[in-house]
């Protein structure tokens, strides 16, 4: 791991190790991947305008999110699938988000159960839920992460239908696996990942056992997205509200009046998030949604971000223009995949260590001295 270097170095070890057809999955976006790629671009927009002289021998790092202390402002994501890329690769991220000092967030779709996860837990941990036509399903999956004493819901609000990911149409991926000729080959020519999930176990979406509208619950492509309910509004969210004892967070907005909105009804977070590029091809990139929200939420809730996060100094742009912190789902995921807890970890420290170094170099001894007169505009061609 340690020959790994940066996140990009970690994409490509997953590459190398994963089938293509997995590797899409989660390295792609919806139809033109406009989004992904925009989510990138707008932080090679922003220069650091460092300031000098400042004693940054020792910076502090550490912040706190939803009231508990954090050794950096960054969160380990939801990820589904996770355990088809390293045999309970969910509980990979969880360990090395906790061995950090981060608060982790489960996916609905996960391969670990929501009770696994709880006991294994040694620092922060939030479910993140869909909501799914069967309504009580989803309501049954809250009322577990309440028993088991999650400190966090996250509501995923920006899927209301599947996004259009053609990788994985051209790829035939689906969960379950289908056994396609190419898809065989593409597996067979990736031995030691095959190896792995053989030993491993075929991973199941473990949280959604008993599912009943439809036996293809988690299958990604033709069916991603089928089972959730697409009428899901606020007076729904409203109650959720009502009903969840702890720290709500919802994720997928990118409109300062739905932040809002969203800090009138209670919520203790919003995650501006276009789902990593996922969804909508051709929303806004989330850095530049990211100031209207801060503004309107003015400090009343935590405001995080996601989508494009692959360097510590995206992180210090990202606080520089208001978010508290930043959630990563892909440079987890390609840790993961290319050396299960150890590349989770070596992922986390990557980013820790590069984030560290831009504090420096910008001159900010702590994470409170990041602010938007750090950064300047750039053109970029
Ligand atoms: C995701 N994301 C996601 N979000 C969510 O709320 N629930 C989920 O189950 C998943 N699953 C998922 C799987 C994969 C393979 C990816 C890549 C992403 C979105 C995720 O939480 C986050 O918003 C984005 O990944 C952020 O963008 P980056 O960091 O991947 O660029």
């Amino acid at each position: 791991m340690e020959r790994s270097r940066s996140i990009d170095d970690l994409r490509n070890a997953a590459r190398r190790r994963l089938p293509r057809s997995v590797f899409d999955f989660i390295d792609g976006g919806a139809e033109d991947e406009a989004t992904l790629l925009g989510n990138r671009a707008a932080y090679r927009r922003h220069s650091f305008l460092p300031k000098t002289l400042a004693d940054v021998a020792a910076p502090d790092l550490s912040t706190t999110i939803l009231g508990r202390p954090a050794a950096l402002p960054l969160i380990a994501g939801p990820t589904g699938a996770s355990g088809f890329l390293w045999p309970r690769g969910d509980l990979a991220i969880a360990a090395a988000a906790h061995d950090l000092g981060i608060p982790f967030a489960l996916s609905t779709s996960a391969s670990v159960s929501i009770e696994d996860i709880a006991a294994r837990a040694s620092g922060a941990i939030w479910f993140q839920c869909y909501i799914f036509k069967q309504r009580d399903f989803s309501d049954g999956l809250i009322a577990r992460a309440a028993k088991a004493g999650y400190d966090g819901l996250v509501i995923t609000v920006d899927f209301p239908v599947g996004g259009n990911r053609e990788r994985d149409f051209r790829n035939d991926f689906s969960i379950p696996f289908k056994y396609t000729a190419r898809n065989v080959t593409d597996f067979a020519l990736h031995p030691r990942w095959a190896l792995s999930m053989v030993r491993g176990g075929t991973p199941q979406l473990e949280n959604l056992r008993g599912f009943s509208a439809s036996n293809d619950v988690g299958t990604v492509a033709s069916s991603v997205g089928r089972n959730y309910d697409a009428s899901f509004s606020w007076d729904d969210l409203s109650r959720i509200r009502d009903a969840w004892p702890r720290k709500l967070i919802v994720k997928g907005i990118a409109r300062p009046e739905e932040a809002e909105r969203l800090v009138a009804l209670g919520c203790d977070a919003v995650v501006v998030s276009n789902h990593g590029g996922r969804q909508l091809d051709g929303a806004v990139a989330t850095l530049d949604a990211l100031p209207a929200v801060a503004r309107a939420v003015a400090g009343r809730a935590e405001v995080f971000v996601d989508g494009g996060i692959r360097r510590g100094s995206d992180m210090v742009k990202a606080l520089a223009l208001g978010a508290n912190a930043v959630l990563v789902g892909r440079a987890t995921l390609f840790g993961t995949a290319a050396g299960g807890q150890d590349g989770a970890a070596r992922a986390l420290s990557i980013l820790r260590d590069e984030f560290r170094r831009c504090m420096q170099l910008c001159g900010t001894a702590r994470v409170s001295e990041i602010g938007r007169d750090l950064l300047v505009p750039t053109d970029v061609p």
